[in-house]
């Protein structure tokens, strides 16, 4: 089996391994809320940040049962990103995961909740790990930090949209290491905080894995397949919004997406072979059509 086939393999053994913790861990009562909770994070996504954590809780021996709550908490905050990111107000959205968003299916004020709970259910997820306490607390006060940050690159890309100078190549990496890469970058070190151990190795990976991540979005937006995306596209240019395709065309950005990938890849260096499905990863993240 080829190193790209083993990746596949463990992002698919991921995510199944993290929707079964979110299948027994969501509030299942049969209400609205609690059927719109489950619709926006029980229906596909790839699972690339459980992936991420669960790698990071393998390469440092971490329980298994531990890792997928984590897996469980950064994917419920990734659900409730998007259920918002699609909101009228937002990028307007009415397909994710080839699936009515949460506004579409039922309204406005159910999908603004639905965020609002998913948030604080990955919380209390995390929060409820047996492991050692000081590593519970690092973990919950990290996550808190990147969905803060996640949410503040989420407001620069909607002010960008308006901007009257467009964004400088610095601007918009800014903007995507927030908004993209908090979550990205939490769950590729999850796996040593969870442990006591120093993230700072995986936090260098994930900063260029996180760029590329959505580099790769922003490319998929102009050629991709709506259908293998699940997502409508082509509404990046229309809506105004700052990318490094919108700033340095699709070649610029796709050279600089192989060049973050090296990048990432070299930051692996000290986890020798151990790291291998992390690598591919990266690898996957800039030739991914979904
Ligand atoms: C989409 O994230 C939003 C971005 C941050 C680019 P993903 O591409 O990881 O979406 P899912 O989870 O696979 O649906
Ligand atoms: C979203 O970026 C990033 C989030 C924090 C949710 P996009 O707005 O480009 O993501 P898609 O294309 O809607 O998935
Ligand atoms: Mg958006
Ligand atoms: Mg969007
Ligand atoms: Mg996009």
């Amino acid at each position: 089996m080829s190193a790209q086939a083993r990746f596949q393999q463990a992002l698919a053994m991921a995510a199944t391994r993290v929707e079964s913790a979110l299948h027994a861990g969501l509030p299942d009562d049969g209400t609205r809320m609690a059927r719109a909770m489950r619709h926006a994070v029980l229906n596909g996504g790839k699972r690339m940040r459980a992936f991420l954590v669960l790698e990071s809780a393998a390469l440092f021996g971490a329980p298994v049962a531990q890792a997928d709550a984590v897996a469980a908490a950064i994917e419920c905050i990734h659900a409730y990103s998007l259920v918002h990111d699609d909101l009228p107000a937002m990028d307007n959205d009415d397909l994710r995961r080839g699936l009515p968003t949460v506004h579409v299916k039922w309204d406005d004020a159910t999908a603004v909740l639905t965020g609002d709970a998913l948030q604080s259910h990955a919380f209390e997820t995390l929060s409820g790990i047996d492991a050692a306490p000081q590593n519970v607390l690092a973990l919950v006060r990290s996550l808190a930090r990147a969905a803060t940050d996640m949410v503040r690159g989420q407001y620069m890309d909607i002010a960008a949209e308006t901007a009257l100078v467009p964004l400088d190549l610095a601007q918009i990496t800014d903007l995507q290491a927030m908004k993209t890469g908090a979550l990205i970058r939490w769950s590729a070190g999850a796996g040593a905080v969870l442990t006591g151990n120093d993230p700072a190795p995986l936090y260098r990976y994930a900063e260029f894995l996180g760029q590329a991540f959505q580099i790769r979005d922003d490319i998929l937006d102009i050629e991709g397949d709506s259908a293998l995306a699940g997502k409508r596209l082509n509404k990046d240019a229309a809506a105004g919004k700052a990318t490094f395709v919108s700033l340095l065309g699709l070649d610029g950005a796709k050279a600089r997406a192989a060049d973050l990938v090296d990048q990432a890849v070299g930051a692996l260096d000290p986890f020798g072979a151990r790291a291998e499905n992390l690598r591919q990863a990266a690898l996957y993240t800039i030739t991914r059509a979904t």
